[in-house]
C-alpha cells in the first residue's frame, strides 16, 4: 500500500447520515484511496434531518466533490438534486450526490447497481437468471424498491411479498407509476404474494432476495429463515443482510444445494460509482478489499 497523503489539493467526499457512526463507507473509501495513492479523504458527516440542506450547501461551498447519503436522508437527497438518473427516479431515492463545477448537484441511486454487481462478481449471469424465472423480493421498504428498480431495468418479472401486505401492494403501484413516468421500454410484470402463503418458494422463481432485517444480528428475529420447499434447483438466494456474513437464510439455501449470496458484496459494489465520480479512479472489490472491510466489521 502506498503512503497516505492528503495535500492542500485533496479531493473530499463523505457520508451524510443520522446516525453515521456505524457506517463502513469511511473505512472502505479511505482503504481504496490509500491503496490507489489518490490524494483525497472521505469523512463521516453526522447531520440531523433538519440540517440536511444546510449541510449539503456547506459541503458544496467548502469544495467537496460530493457525498454518499444514508438513513434517513435518501429522500431529502432526491429532493435536493438538480438532476437524478432514471434509476433513482424509479427507486425514489438517492444515495450518491456529485457536486458539479457548474454548481449543479447530480443524484443517483447505486444500491440496485451494487446488488446486481455483487451477483455478477460471483459469476452469476443476470440475463440467464432472468430467462429462467421471476425475482421474489421479501420486504417492501427502501432497499426493496431500489433492488426492484434495478431488476426491472434488467427485464425481470418481480414478485413482492411483505409482512404488511398493503406495503407490498403500495410498492408495486409506486414502481409501476415510476416506471411509466421515467423508464424506457415495456414494463416487466409486477405482482404480490401473501407473506404467509403456504407453499414455500414458487417453482418459477429464479432469484429470491431478502431485503428485510430478518436474520440480522440484533434485528427483529436473528434466527429467521423462510421455508425453501418447492424451490427450483437453480434458485439463487441473496440476502442484503451482512451481519452475520452467513445468515440463517443463506445457511438454509446452501443446505438445499442452492447458490447463496450474502449482503457484503452489495455494500462494497454500491460504493464504486461514487468513488469514480469524486476521486477519478476505479475502485476494485477484490479479496483484499473484502478481507479489510470484514476485519473492520469485527472491530
Ligand atoms: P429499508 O428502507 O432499509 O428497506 P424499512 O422501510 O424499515 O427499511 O423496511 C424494513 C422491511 O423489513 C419491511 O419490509 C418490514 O416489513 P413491514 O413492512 O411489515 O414492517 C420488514 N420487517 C421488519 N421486521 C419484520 C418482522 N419481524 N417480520 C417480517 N418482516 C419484517
Amino acid at each position: 500500500m502506498s503512503t497516505p497523503r492528503i495535500t492542500g489539493k485533496a479531493r473530499l467526499a463523505g457520508v451524510l447520515g443520522h446516525p453515521v457512526a456505524h457506517s463502513l463507507s469511511p473505512v472502505l473509501h479511505n482503504y481504496w484511496l490509500e491503496r490507489l495513492g489518490v490524494d483525497g479523504a472521505y469523512v463521516p458527516l453526522p447531520v440531523a434531518p433538519d440540517q440536511f440542506v444546510t449541510a449539503v450547501r456547506g459541503l458544496q461551498a467548502a469544495g467537496f466533490r460530493g457525498a454518499n447519503v444514508t438513513i434517513p436522508h435518501k429522500q431529502a437527497a432526491f429532493a435536493i438534486a438538480d438532476e437524478v438518473d432514471p434509476m433513482a427516479r424509479v427507486a425514489g431515492s438517492v444515495n450518491t450526490l456529485v457536486f458539479g463545477e457548474d454548481g449543479r448537484i447530480r443524484g443517483s441511486s447505486t444500491d440496485g447497481f451494487g446488488f446486481l454487481a455483487s451477483l455478477e462478481a460471483e459469476g452469476i449471469g443476470i440475463g440467464a437468471v432472468r430467462d429462467r424465472g421471476a425475482a421474489l423480493l421479501l420486504g417492501a421498504g427502501g432497499a426493496a424498491r431500489s433492488i426492484a428498480a434495478a431488476l426491472m431495468e434488467r427485464g425481470f418479472s418481480v414478485i413482492v411479498t411483505n409482512r404488511t401486505a398493503t406495503r407490498a401492494r403500495e410498492l408495486v403501484e409506486t414502481l409501476s407509476q415510476a416506471w411509466r413516468d421515467h423508464a424506457a421500454g415495456a414494463m416487466p410484470a409486477l405482482s404480490t404474494l401473501p407473506w404467509d402463503h403456504p407453499a414455500g418458494v414458487p417453482a418459477d422463481v429464479s432469484l429470491l432476495v431478502n431485503t428485510t432485517s430478518l436474520g440480522m444480528a440484533g434485528g427483529p428475529d436473528a434466527s429467521w429463515a423462510p421455508d425453501l420447499t418447492g424451490a427450483a434447483d437453480h434458485l439463487i438466494v441473496a440476502d442484503i443482510v451482512y451481519v452475520p456474513c452467513e445468515t440463517p437464510l443463506l445457511k438454509a439455501a446452501a443446505a438445499c444445494g442452492l447458490t447463496a449470496i450474502g449482503g457484503l458484496g452489495m455494500l462494497l459494489h454500491q460504493a464504486r460509482p461514487g468513488f469514480r465520480a469524486w476521486f477519478g479512479a476505479e475502485a476494485e472489490v477484490d479479496a483484499a478489499t473484502v478481507a479489510y472491510v470484514l476485519a473492520a466489521l469485527k472491530r
